[in-house]
């Protein structure tokens, strides 16, 4: 495993990406910073870390044979990887919310942006960004997000941290296979946030409505029953969790 640190960049998830298009990097080389000036959240957002207090760093991950309907296995796994190093340091009432947010007591402890690179059908590979919010004390006009000092009191070795979920990630991204399908989404869905229950969604016209969250098919999309009984999948883009 290659791993690349950088006292500061612009973005980890850049840096790999524009790294990767002028040199054959191997597989699981990792890109870790102190600080990012631009740092990219999900939907064209902003990702903002306190300069050494937290874990930003970004993972190229290759596929030989993932094709373009598999791709949630990604964020599935991403997120069981991260779940399971929270576990680790003993972090309480952890969540995945859909697609791959981590929670821990109703806010945000950890995002992950993935970034494939996309050849005919299949997924050649991805920049896997996290950010994990580890002992940063504060956050002003983020009223959603913790860490995981803030939820337990105890400063965590950023190092020591590091490490765990790169090795639960490279456990998982090894199980990334069709025929694990069943298998990680029952792992998934027993840690999905709000599952089963009746929760506020929003659309993107800010319209919102109810509905029960059932669960996440096969290509990754959220399924919600509606008031009227309905059952209706919503791709990533056309609906957000209230919460
Ligand atoms: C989200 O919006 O929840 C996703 C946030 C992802 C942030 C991480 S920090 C490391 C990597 N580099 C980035 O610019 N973003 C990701």
């Amino acid at each position: 495993m290659q791993i690349i640190k950088l006292s500061a960049t612009e973005s980890t998830n850049t840096y790999l990406k524009e790294l990767a298009l002028v040199k054959n990097l191997e597989d699981f080389t990792v890109v870790v910073t102190e600080k990012q000036t631009k740092g990219r959240g999900q939907m064209n957002g902003m990702w903002e870390s306190e300069d050494g207090k937290n874990l930003t760093f970004s993972i190229l991950k290759k596929f030989t044979s993932l094709t373009i309907q598999d791709q949630f296995l990604i964020s599935i796994c991403t997120s069981l990887a991260v779940y399971r190093s929270l576990m680790a340091f003993k972090i309480p009432d952890v969540r995945i919310k859909w697609p791959n947010d981590i929670l821990s007591d109703n806010s945000k402890i950890c995002g992950i942006l993935i970034e494939n690179s996309i050849s005919g059908l299949k997924i050649a590979s991805s920049v896997i960004g996290i950010g994990l919010n580890v002992n940063q004390i504060t956050f002003e006009n983020q009223p959603k997000a913790t860490s995981l000092y803030a939820l337990t009191g105890r400063t965590i070795d950023l190092e020591d941290l590091l490490h765990t979920v790169l090795q639960n990630l490279d456990t998982y991204l090894s199980k990334i296979n069709p025929l694990n399908w069943e298998m990680l989404l029952e792992e998934y869905h027993s840690l999905l946030f709000r599952k089963d229950v009746l929760s506020h969604f929003v659309l993107e016209n800010d319209a919102v409505f109810q509905g029960t969250l059932l669960g996440i098919g096969k290509e990754g999309k959220l399924k919600v029953r509606l008031e009227d009984g309905a059952v209706r999948e919503f791709a990533l883009k056309e609906v957000s969790l209230r919460y």
